[in-house]
């Protein structure tokens, strides 16, 4: 490729992020403007202990997520969280209709015990068939946490069977209900996607795009590395970033930063989740750049999600320029304890420089 056709300068629509942990309280304050910095609007994971169940406690959580915004006047000030509830057995199909008229647009599907804080989710899809019928009717969108947890199913295996298992009868029984097969992670779920019609659609997350799970066991156990679904081979990976090479509006950002301390992420029992919203739209720009695929980016970032969501796009910009920078190893996080970043200690080749 000609010098010139190599940008230094990548100017995007102020993007969304389509799956986002910002936690609560103290963590809420800290890593919350982050993200506010880089993104327009991100869609808030319902997965608090206890979990956000209701439209009540969505909009008092939107309130709290308001509050730990940047000062009016700064970057990132009119960050707008969008508001997601936790799907159970026993969700009532009345409560989606306050949803919607809340403002509340999708809900998470958890299979009970598949991650972090998830032991509320859902025992059997076809417990929420009348709730998601309600939300076929009202047009909230369906999350899922694309994992079955039967652990008779080998770990690296269980997307692939819960598109068997649970997508297909869901797809069928509910044709027009819009769902999120959310931070998908195997060729399987790729494909799957990307033959499932105009209603499926899929977030694919940075550190997917850039790991296999050899980075799991490099040099040592890296903790840091782990998140669910787990990183996978890199067949896997390759066929991730065919997706996103292929332009499809089927696609979208979902970085999925998942906050622990330090101390929880380098204990004896790992939680899991990479925090990756301090260089979030950095890390997705080393991907899209490693496939020679720098003007997807944009529309993968900014036009397909608010598509699909059936909201409008976000109007300013953001830049970002190829300047080598050190992303610091470990922030503050919460009360006096810390975070470390994924990349941590490590040179970007991409910095952002504004948003206007
Ligand atoms: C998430 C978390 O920590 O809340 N962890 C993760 O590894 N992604 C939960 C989730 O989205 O699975
Ligand atoms: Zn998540």
């Amino acid at each position: 490729m000609p010098v010139s056709a190599v940008p230094d300068t990548l100017t995007l629509t102020r993007p969304d992020d389509w799956h986002l942990h910002v936690r609560d309280g103290a963590a809420l304050a800290s890593v919350l403007p982050y993200t506010a910095r880089q993104f327009g609007r991100a869609i808030v994971m319902p997965n608090l202990r206890p979990p956000v169940k209701t439209t009540g406690q969505a909009l008092a959580y939107r309130e709290r997520i308001l509050a730990a915004r940047p000062e009016a006047g700064q970057p990132g000030a009119d960050f707008e969280p969008l508001m997601t509830l936790y799907l159970t057995d026993l969700t009532p199909p009345e409560e989606i209709r306050r949803a919607k008229e809340a403002g509340i647009v999708a809900l998470k599907l958890y299979p009970a015990g598949a991650t972090t804080n998830s032991d509320a989710g859902v025992t059997d899809i076809r417990k929420t068939y009348t709730t998601l019928e309600a939300m076929q009717r009202e047009g909230l969108l369906l999350l899922v946490h694309g994992e079955v947890t039967d652990p008779a199913i080998d770990v690296f295996d269980r997307e692939a069977v819960f598109i068997d298992q649970v997508m297909q009868p869901l797809r069928r029984d509910f044709p027009e209900l819009k769902v999120v097969f959310e931070h998908i992670t195997t060729r399987d779920a790729a494909q799957y996607v990307a033959s499932a019609g105009a209603h499926t659609a899929a977030t694919v997350t940075a550190h997917h795009l850039l790991y296999n799970r050899n980075a799991i066991f490099q040099g040592g156990l890296r903790p840091h590395y782990y998140c669910l679904p787990v990183l996978k081979r890199e067949v896997h990976r390759q066929a991730l970033l065919e997706a996103i090479a292929s332009g499809s509006d089927r696609f979208f950002l979902g970085t999925d930063s998942a906050p622990h301390a330090a101390v929880m992420k380098e204990a004896s029992v790992c939680g899991a989740g990479c925090f990756t919203a301090p260089s979030a739209l950095e890390l997705y720009a080393e991907a899209f750049e490693s496939i020679g695929a720098l003007d997807k980016l944009d529309a993968f970032a900014g036009h397909h999600g608010p598509a699909f969501y059936g909201l409008p796009r976000n109007t300013g910009t953001v830049t970002l320029k190829r300047e080598p920078w050190t992303l610091p190893e470990s922030m503050p996080f919460a009360d006096e304890a810390s975070i470390k970043p994924l990349r941590g200690g490590e040179t970007l080749a991409w910095r952002q420089c504004n948003v206007v």
